[in-house]
């Protein structure tokens, strides 16, 4: 059942183009609320959101943390606030819940809202295994509910200029991808380095490439709490010996964010942290030239030529997000990162961990475990 929940659409990634789901056209219905539960680091970033873009009549906050709330309703007077999230499910004017709690609650706090006949947008990863997951797509299918993952950099303006990039055909095949994402803390509790940082990394490149790996390797060393790993490195083989690497580190003297994708023809590097101009296109390659003599050095030419930079118009990513929530509840789609999207990349994450606590060996992505 698992490889096939993964395989599903040809192992294609979904794209942010909105779908009809059940391919009915359903009359758009008015949102009367929305709920964000979790006000830590992330969650307030939802509320502001929905907060200016003013989508709901009633916009709820909800945490464990009394102090939390009280800094939130100081924000924004007009959210409500509760410290019960059963009150959120028994709230009939609450169409979609936000769940931007630690990683460990996701599943158990997603599952709910979708038995309470919520809409439910998950953050990354969705869900701490595959199998947990998958149970979470199932019931989305059965309660005919709007299951979103929380993978921000999906809808990110620079990512979809990457992606269009590599559609159009311009920097030829893609040969590999090289991600780093680091930097000084912030160490999470109930998830290593891995669930944490490469989820985002992992999401982007399934969405660029359109294709699950085949096998996934990983390495990483905690140094600080007992299998808690604060450095990775995960290598995603996937189709047409296409490789992936994922460096990911809580422990970085410098925040870096860079994904470089070599293709045949050209080069993008994508710079996250850059202010302006994120995305080079770099007319650099090499190519093999007709054999001439016997020193294997002179059979490469490479070629060294201009950076383009191409214009992007950012908005940031989780407005969008937020809007395209809404707009699923609204008319019935089926999200961009759907629950199915969200399952594969904890299909990959689960596999990073079997290879981590194996020596590093290479897991197949169809192994049952
Ligand atoms: N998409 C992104 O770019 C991005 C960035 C950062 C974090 N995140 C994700 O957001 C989530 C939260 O991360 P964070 O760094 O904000 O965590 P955090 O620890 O700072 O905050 C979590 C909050 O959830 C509250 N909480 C825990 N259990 C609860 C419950 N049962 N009911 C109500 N509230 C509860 C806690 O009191 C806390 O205030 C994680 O899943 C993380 O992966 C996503």
């Amino acid at each position: 059942m698992k490889l096939e929940i993964v395989n599903h659409n040809g192992g294609l990634v979904s794209t942010p183009v909105p779908a009809v789901r059940n391919g009915t056209s359903a009359s758009p219905r008015p949102l009367r609320g929305i709920a964000v539960v979790g006000l830590g680091y992330w969650g307030p970033n939802w509320i502001r959101n929905f907060y200016s873009l003013q989508c709901a009549h009633k916009l709820v906050a909800c945490d464990l943390s009394a102090e939390r709330l009280s800094h939130v309703k100081g924000l924004y007077p007009s959210v409500e606030t509760s410290q019960n999230f059963d009150e959120v499910l028994r709230d009939p004017d609450i169409d979609g819940v936000v769940i931007a709690t630690p990683v460990s609650t996701h599943y158990r706090l997603a599952k709910q809202c979708l038995q309470a006949d919520k809409a439910v947008v998950v953050e990354k990863p969705m869900a701490t295994s595959r199998a947990e997951a998958a149970d979470l797509v199932r019931l989305a299918r059965l309660r005919d509910r709007v299951l979103m993952a929380g993978h921000t950099f999906e809808y990110s303006a620079p990512v979809l200029k990457l992606r269009e990039l590599i559609a159009s055909g311009e920097i030829g095949e893609v040969l590999y991808i090289s991600s780093v994402r680091a930097n000084l803390g912030l160490f999470q509790q109930d998830v290593n380095v891995a669930w944490d940082l490469a989820t985002h990394d992992i999401s982007i490149i399934l969405m660029l490439l359109g294709q699950m790996p085949e096998s996934v390797s990983c390495q990483g060393q905690s140094h600080f709490r007992h299998e808690v790993e604060d450095v990775a490195l995960i290598t995603l083989h996937l189709p047409h010996n296409v490789i992936a690497f994922i460096h990911v580190s809580w422990l970085d003297p410098n925040k870096i964010r860079r994904t470089t994708i070599v293709g045949s023809r050209r080069m993008l590097v994508y710079d996250d942290t850059a202010l302006q101009e994120k995305i080079r296109i770099y007319d650099r390659g090499v190519t093999v030239q007709p054999y001439y003599d016997n020193y294997g050095e002179f059979q490469y030419a490479y070629r060294y030529g201009d950076i383009h930079i191409p214009r992007i118009e950012e908005v940031e990513p989780i407005k969008r997000e937020c809007e395209h929530f809404v707009d699923c509840i609204r008319h019935n789609l089926t999200p961009a990162t759907d629950g199915l999207n969200g399952l594969r990349v904890v299909a990959v994450l689960e596999a990073a961990q079997t290879s981590l606590r194996n020596g590093g060996i290479k897991v197949p992505l169809s192994q049952t475990n």
